[in-house]
């Protein structure tokens, strides 16, 4: 006999207090507009939108998106105005943010310095 899998909760609702504010911001996630309550932080606003995958692993490029939501996992990181590895948690939503999803490695934003080896004397 089949079973229906069971109802499940959404894994992310907003305090009464979060939506209650009147006052909203307008950013974008990967060129998509989003309407969003003012004052909250970018992983909560994406979140509050319905948008899961935040990011995707540099070797599997398995979906990620937040799960601790205080700075500790990095698992939320995207490129805000232009800048990666931001940990969307920790920052606050603001008129005409362009976030985007981190899609693997990110480049590095300057050329690596030539390390000198070391020669060690016996
Ligand atoms: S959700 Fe864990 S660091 Fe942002």
């Amino acid at each position: 006999m089949p079973t229906e899998a069971p109802l499940r909760a959404p894994l992310f609702q907003a305090l009464a207090s979060e939506t209650r504010s009147s006052r909203r911001v307008t950013l974008s996630f990967n060129g998509e507009p989003l309407s969003v309550p003012a004052g909250i932080s970018v992983a909560a606003a994406l979140l509050l939108s319905g948008i899961e995958r935040f990011r995707a692993t540099p070797v599997s490029e398995s979906p990620r998106a937040p799960y601790c939501m205080m700075g500790v996992c990095f698992e939320c990181l995207v490129t805000i105005d232009g800048v990666p590895n931001r940990q969307s948690c920790l920052i606050d939503v603001a008129e005409g943010m362009q976030v985007r999803s981190q899609e693997g490695a990110r480049d590095l934003p300057f050329d690596m310095p030539v390390v000198a080896t070391l020669e060690v004397q016996p």
